[in-house]
């Protein structure tokens, strides 16, 4: 038995048979026209996931009527005239051998711009959880003219090429509304106890059942649990299984989770486990007894084969890891298992990208994502001498998109690890998959030929004697230094000797500074049994608590019962304590063994300058140019070496 045999077996189900059980689960793209039609940016990215081989793919959230809408740019199918471009988009997810399947969404009270235009509907006209708006109640005309629409939405499907639908039933949207008590307080026969609220969805799986036939497949997307305070559970879905299946679901896709669900648990974040989901996903296999798809936090092939040759799932989905890395399975079936890209659920290039900036996909992690027509397929018409000046985010990803453009690259690092402030961003709990991460970006620079000089910081006499065609600057940021009185005490730290592991954490600590570097290194601090107290001059805590990297951290020091004060400034440190200034308000604290400086960084780029002054071509990326995240780091060190 080969270690992925579970997973390369094909599986059929009705008129569709795909390849393999690894399955690209539906992920919003943002990358479609404004008008809703498939654009040429959604086709590549589409196209390149295809290229991966993976089963069966299923495209994004696909609007089945005007007032579901729920992204800028959203595919959409509840016309006619979205049918010519919903055939190339199934031409394109058919062309690495897998199977396409369309899913179709309806937003209701979760959209956020027909709220702001009046138009959302919902099961109850109560507020979204997010947006804080309500929807208008839908009346019984409503939901015949929308259960009608997820019908002929699915028709288009079928015509266009697919060869399955997917009803999303998930996270919080119009179908979870329904189903959700807390969403939907309806008097008449959608409303009432779990049975009677998934009426709705009961008419829309028999809506779409009828357009497309008997042999086509079905699937239906659920959130096994909606994971929320009052929320539904696993069981209450095992209630209604005999009737899904008997409306016509052939297979559940079993997600988790609603909008306000806590922690992000939808798209996890590091803190949930490889599989941390499947066990819903198993329960409803075997009550059905119905095929399911298990999906949450899949980056590796292996434990996913696991899943399935245990009998806990059918298929496995692999989200994020495929905007990570397309080729995840490809490199898996050769066994090149080291050279897989793995994703950091970090969520900030994808899931929180979309959500809270409003803007189309990307991966922190894999600057091809979401970038597939920007991105020069090379070589390059004009190869270059490259100076790469720092081996963090910015500079790694330079240097292996320069070398694959054919360009002569060199990357220089003044320290004797690669990384950059990785090394430190590591340290805090569940983040050491970030370390892995550098390691794994340093090794396929090393390995594509790149050589990078360990202990060699690049300066003026090296640039003058062996003139570059081009310097990437990425020499990161420099930790600030508070100018105030008591600073040489012997007791005073920063947060890079804590976490660089140099000096200990002793056992009472105050932490200066709330913004990420400070409460990763409150949290880094706790982890090994220190009390922190962690002081912020801003009113309110800098790092959000809607990230879900932002909503661990808070939680995480709260369980660990640190004292967290905002609206307070460092004034001075004495031998036996501090003074800090709380709302106007002097105080000395006096009980602690050690203070810890995490103020913040400045920009590191003392060489732009003389670059400028000789005349060397040159661009500044990443922290040395502003400092901020590693989306912006490996970004702006892809774009520089697009760009040479
Ligand atoms: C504790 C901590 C936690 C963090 N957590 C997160 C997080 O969760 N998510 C997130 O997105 N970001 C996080 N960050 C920020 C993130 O680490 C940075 O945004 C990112 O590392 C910037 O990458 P960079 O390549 O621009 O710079 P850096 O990572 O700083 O790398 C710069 C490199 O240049 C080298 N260098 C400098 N000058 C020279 C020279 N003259 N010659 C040769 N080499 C030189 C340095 O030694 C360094 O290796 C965190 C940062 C810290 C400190
Ligand atoms: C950028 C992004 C967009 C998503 N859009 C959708 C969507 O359109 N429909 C859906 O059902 N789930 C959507 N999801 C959830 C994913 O399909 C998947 O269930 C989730 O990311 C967990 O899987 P993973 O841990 O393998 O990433 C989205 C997730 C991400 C990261």
């Amino acid at each position: 038995m080969g270690e992925l045999d579970a997973l390369l077996s094909p599986f059929s189900i009705k008129s569709m048979t795909v390849p393999n059980r690894a399955v690209l689960p539906p992920m919003g793209t943002g990358l479609a026209n404004p008008d809703g039609t498939a654009s040429d940016a959604l086709l590549a990215y589409m196209k390149r996931q295809a290229q991966g081989g993976v089963g069966l793919l299923i495209s994004e959230i696909t609007a089945i009527a005007t007032n579901g809408l729920v992204l800028k740019k959203q595919l959409a199918a509840w016309d006619d005239a979205f049918l010519p471009g919903l055939k190339q988009l199934a031409a394109v997810m058919h062309s690495g051998g897998g199977k396409a399947a369309m899913q179709l969404h309806h937003g209701g009270r979760e959209s956020a711009y027909m709220l702001k235009k009046g138009m959302a509907i919902g099961p109850s006209p109560l507020p979204s959880l997010i947006y804080g708006h309500p929807p208008r109640e839908m009346t019984l005309q409503d939901i015949d003219e929308i259960v009608a629409a997820y019908g002929s939405a699915a028709a288009r499907a079928r015509a266009a090429g697919f060869d399955a639908v997917e009803i999303h039933g998930a996270h919080g949207y119009l179908i979870t509304q329904f189903l959700s008590a807390i969403s939907n307080q309806r008097s008449d026969e959608f409303g009432g106890d779990f049975k009677s609220r998934a009426r709705f969805l009961f008419e829309v799986v028999r809506s779409v059942r009828k357009s497309v036939g008997d042999d086509f497949p079905v699937l239906l997307r659920i959130s096994a649990e909606e994971y929320i305070k009052n929320g539904y559970t696993v069981d209450d879905v095992l209630t209604i299984l005999p009737d899904l299946i008997g409306s016509g679901v052939d297979i559940v896709h079993a997600s988790v989770g609603t909008h306000g669900s806590p922690a992000g648990i939808t798209s996890a974040p590091p803190e949930f486990d490889v599989g941390f989901n499947v066990w819903r996903a198993e329960k409803i296999k075997k009550a059905g007894p119905i095929p399911v798809i298990a999906v949450g936090r899949f980056n590796d092939p292996r434990p996913a084969n696991d899943v399935i040759a245990r009998g806990e799932a059918d298929l496995v989905a692999f989200g994020r890891q495929a905007l990570c890395d397309p080729d995840y399975l490809l490199k898996a079936r050769q066994g090149r298992y080291e050279d897989i890209r793995r994703c950091i659920a970090c969520n900030q290039g994808c899931i929180e990208r979309e959500m809270f900036e409003g803007k189309s996909v990307r991966c922190a992690i894999n600057p091809e994502t979401g970038m597939e027509i920007v991105r020069p397929a090379g070589p390059a018409a004009n190869p270059r001498k490259v100076w790469i000046v720092g081996s963090g985010p910015a500079g790694l990803t330079a240097a292996f998109e320069a070398k694959r453009l054919g360009h002569d690259v060199t990357v220089f690092e003044k320290e004797a690890q690669t990384g950059g402030n990785i090394r430190y961003a590591c340290k805090a709990p569940h983040k050491e998959i970030y370390l892995d991460w550098i390691e794994f970006l340093a090794k396929q620079v090393k390995d594509a030929g790149v050589p990078i000089q360990m202990k060699t910081p690049v300066t003026e006499p090296m640039l003058t004697e062996d003139r570059p065609d081009v310097v990437i600057v990425a020499t990161g940021g420099e930790k600030l230094v508070p100018r105030i009185d008591g600073m040489d005490q012997p007791h005073v730290f920063d947060a890079w000797q804590i976490l660089g592991e140099t000096v200990n954490p002793a056992k009472a600590i105050l932490v200066v500074g709330g913004g990420l570097i400070g409460m990763e290194t409150a949290c880094f601090a706790a982890a090994r049994g220190s009390d922190v107290t962690l002081i912020e001059q801003l009113p309110s805590s800098p790092v959000p608590k809607f990230t879900s990297h932002g909503y661990s951290l808070h939680k995480y020091l709260r369980q660990a019962g640190a004292l967290l004060r905002f609206g307070c400034t460092l004034k001075s440190i004495t031998p036996d304590g501090v003074v800090i200034e709380c709302d106007g308000q002097e105080e000395r604290l006096s009980s602690f063994d050690q203070v810890v400086i995490a103020v913040g960084m400045k920009p590191r780029n003392e060489l732009k300058a003389f670059l400028a002054e000789k005349n060397i071509r040159h661009v500044v990326v990443g922290d040395a140019l502003k400092v901020r995240r590693i989306m912006e780091a490996t970004e702006e060190g892809a774009r520089a070496a697009w760009e040479l």
